[in-house]
């Protein structure tokens, strides 16, 4: 997952910095490219040279070197990093960076950064506990940095307590989760509303709760980790966009957050009902500022639309709903009643008469309830219950794989159904307008441009994103983009939608003007962006055929074949044959390999005989399936390093892992047995198969 990643390690001048030895290791293990900047006093603790030999890249300290006058351009290396990482991160680097004193390169870097941030903090226990430094870290989590809590144990002073950097390996965790993107909800569209509702008195005078938003936002970011496309309705908060996949809708009132939802909900297969909505307003909004009379006043209120409620009577076959009660007293009895009356799924409870439950804390004590059963959790941080919740949620969207019957709705046949994004936020400052124009011509291109002769039917058409991030641009229309692209195929008779293609290209270079019309010649590929694209949507079409039909994509896997060949003078290394064994041509040399024509028809077992047949004869479906796993195993043993067998190991695993939660206790064995042979690393996926009872 850090693969190609550009990492910055900012080291300060803490005891602890020894430490970032083993971090760059671990980094450069991984596969990513690390660039050590450190301030003075780190070099106090650990010498430049260690850290440079390990990088393999000059450390940078000083604004300008010494020898040549060269400056170390810190808005350069914001621009050029995914991520960066302060670890360790002192008590005065802290407070540096929570208020904007930039007096060394270190900090500098910190304030250009394009990336995410992540902080690992490191001091004695007094200077840990100090009201200071926690405002600091309360300040840098509200500028959305992440804060990697420091550990319990011996300090350096020989004292025992908080204040140890966290283990690199623990480092190198949290930066790989956070890279991390499921498939399991890819394709799903979740809608979540989340704070408060303020209610209007006057023009400076509202009723409101004390509502965080916090559980919410967590809930969203979530989903869009775990692939989910979010639509994220926000009362009045002050937080950060939770994720970059996240569609975020500002309101205030609750008729406003109502409204939105309305719009929203019926594109939606999912909504979780985080708002802590105002039951009601006043009847009256005063145009004025209410004057003090010096005598007492009533005020009438009158009752808010119950979204909930209201999504409730909406919901339709195939969508999945949950919402919050907090609860001061009878708690699972009032959580039951609101579970009936607003037509939910499951309902979180969680009571205030729990320590550490509620609003205006980071952690949470909820107990899941859904018709059949409920679930007590222990108290935990507001991310972990989130992930409790939409594992929760994600497990009876898979369940209606098995119950919502097919929709036949023709539609006019166009086979993809893509959406196009292109982050330029990398390169901002220049021409921003170059890169509207770009988004809107690939977006035509990809999804007017008719791909094939065949007729798809709405429930047929293939479902796929085209993430683009570009990573650099001059003036003369000279681009570097890196794409992640990823395709799912719909479940016949479900809204299910299962992972057919996943890959992140890394560098995809071409020209582009503003105004230049996007085109595409087989044969005739003289333009490196549109070859790129014809070459993903071959292979997906391909891919989608083979599902259907045994060995039926190759006509379209041929021309990306083709275009593979021909493009190898295009001078870009993704298309070079022998260059990687991870590139666009490895890729469908391959899958086109006579030797992993195996492979290919299981895509049609798998799919069609598998997980098609699954809605109205699970048991006959689960055991096509089953019948496939030995093929993957040897798939994987021909040829571990084929792209295509990580569809099954590892982007599908969580499909496959709800696919078994309900079988016999020796068809679990057995699949987690096959399985494991083939990934051991699996195994905590794997545990989940041999957990699952439902
Ligand atoms: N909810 C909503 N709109 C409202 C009130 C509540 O969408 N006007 C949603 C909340 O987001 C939550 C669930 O309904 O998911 C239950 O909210 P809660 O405030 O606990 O319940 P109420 O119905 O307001 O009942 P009461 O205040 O009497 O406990």
């Amino acid at each position: 997952m850090l693969k190609g990643k550009k990492i910055v390690l900012g080291v300060t001048g803490s005891i602890a910095a020894y430490k970032a030895a083993m971090l760059v290791r671990l980094l450069v293990k991984e596969g990513a490219e690390v660039q050590v900047v450190m301030t003075p006093a780190a070099k106090e603790f650990i010498t430049p040279l260690t850290l440079s030999t390990l990088s393999g890249k000059p450390v940078l300290s000083e604004f300008f070197n010494d020898a040549s006058g060269a400056w170390h351009s810190h808005v350069e290396l914001g621009l050029w990093a995914d991520a960066m990482i302060v670890a360790p991160a002192t008590a005065s680097t802290l407070g540096k960076m929570a208020s904007g004193i930039a007096d060394n390169l270190l900090v500098t870097t910190y304030m250009s950064m394009k990336a995410p941030v992540f902080i690992a903090p490191a001091m004695d226990l007094d200077m840990y506990a100090h009201p200071a430094t926690q405002h600091n870290i309360e300040v840098l989590k509200e500028y959305g940095n992440h804060i990697i809590e420091a550990a319990s144990g011996e300090l350096a002073s020989h004292l025992n307590g908080k204040g140890r950097m966290e283990e690199p390996e623990n480092i190198v965790k949290a930066l790989k989760d956070f890279f991390f993107t499921g498939s399991e909800l890819s394709g799903k569209r979740v809608l979540i509303t989340a704070g408060p509702t303020y209610e209007k008195l006057d023009p400076v005078r509202f009723i409101g709760n004390y509502s965080s938003g916090k559980m919410g936002f967590a809930i969203a970011e979530e989903c869009a980790r775990r692939g989910a496309k979010v639509t994220l309705i926000a009362g009045p908060v002050s937080l950060p966009l939770p994720h970059p996949a996240v569609e975020r809708i500002d309101v205030e009132s609750a008729r406003e957050m109502c409204d939105a939802a309305i719009a929203q909900f019926p594109s939606c297969d999912a909504a979780v009902l985080c708002a802590a909505v105002a039951d009601y307003r006043p009847k009256v909004q005063a145009g004025r500022k209410i004057k003090h009379t010096g005598e007492g006043m009533t005020l009438e209120l009158e009752a808010n639309p119950d979204i909930a409620y209201t999504l409730g009577r909406m919901k339709g076959e195939g969508q999945v709903m949950a919402g919050f009660a907090l609860e001061t007293n009878d708690g699972e009895e009032n959580a039951r009643k609101k579970l009936e009356k607003k037509n939910l799924d499951f309902i979180v409870l969680n009571s205030l008469e729990d320590k550490g439950a509620g609003f205006a804390c980071d952690t949470n004590k909820v107990t899941v309830i859904d018709r059949k059963d409920k679930t007590v959790y222990p108290l935990k941080s507001k991310k972990s219950v989130a992930k409790d919740i939409v594992a929760h949620l994600s497990k009876l969207l898979v369940a209606l794989l098995l119950l919502v019957l097919p929709s036949t709705a023709s539609a006019e046949g166009e086979e993809l159904n893509a959406t196009v994004n292109l982050n330029a936020s990398k390169v901002q400052g220049s021409n921003t307008e170059v890169f509207t124009m770009l988004q809107d011509a690939l977006n035509e291109f990809i999804n007017s441009r008719k791909w094939t002769t065949n007729t798809y039917e709405e429930n047929e058409r293939i479902v796929c994103s085209f993430n683009f991030v570009v990573n650099s641009y001059s003036n003369d229309g000279s681009f570097d983009c890196s794409l992640m692209v990823q395709a799912t195929r719909p479940v016949y008779g479900s809204s299910y939608n299962s992972m057919l293609f996943k890959y992140e290209d890394t560098s995809i270079k071409f020209k582009y003007q503003p105004y230049d019309r996007l085109e595409f010649v087989e044969d005739n590929l003289d333009n490196n962006l549109t070859a790129v694209i014809a070459f993903y949507v071959y292979t997906i079409i391909g891919m989608d055929l083979d599902s259907m039909g045994e060995l039926g994509g190759s006509e379209f896997l041929n021309k990306a074949l083709n275009i593979a060949n021909n493009a190898q003078n295009l001078g870009d290394a993704g298309w070079r044959a022998g260059s990687s064994n991870n590139n666009r041509y490895s890729i469908i040399d391959d899958y086109m390999n006579g030797a992993m024509e195996p492979m290919r028809k299981l895509m049609y077992k798998y799919h069609r005989l598998g997980l098609d047949t699954m809605f109205k004869n699970a048991d006959g479906g689960r055991k096509a399936i089953t019948e496939c796993l030995p093929l993957i195993k040897k798939a994987y043993e021909d040829r571990p390093m084929a792209y295509f067998t990580k569809l099954f190991t590892e982007y599908k695993i969580d499909e496959i892992v709800n696919l078994y939660s309900k079988c016999t206790p020796e068809e679990k064995k057995e699949v987690v047995k096959v399985l494991s042979e083939i990934n051991p690393s699996l195994s905590t996926e794997l545990d989940k198969i041999t957990k699952n009872d439902n």
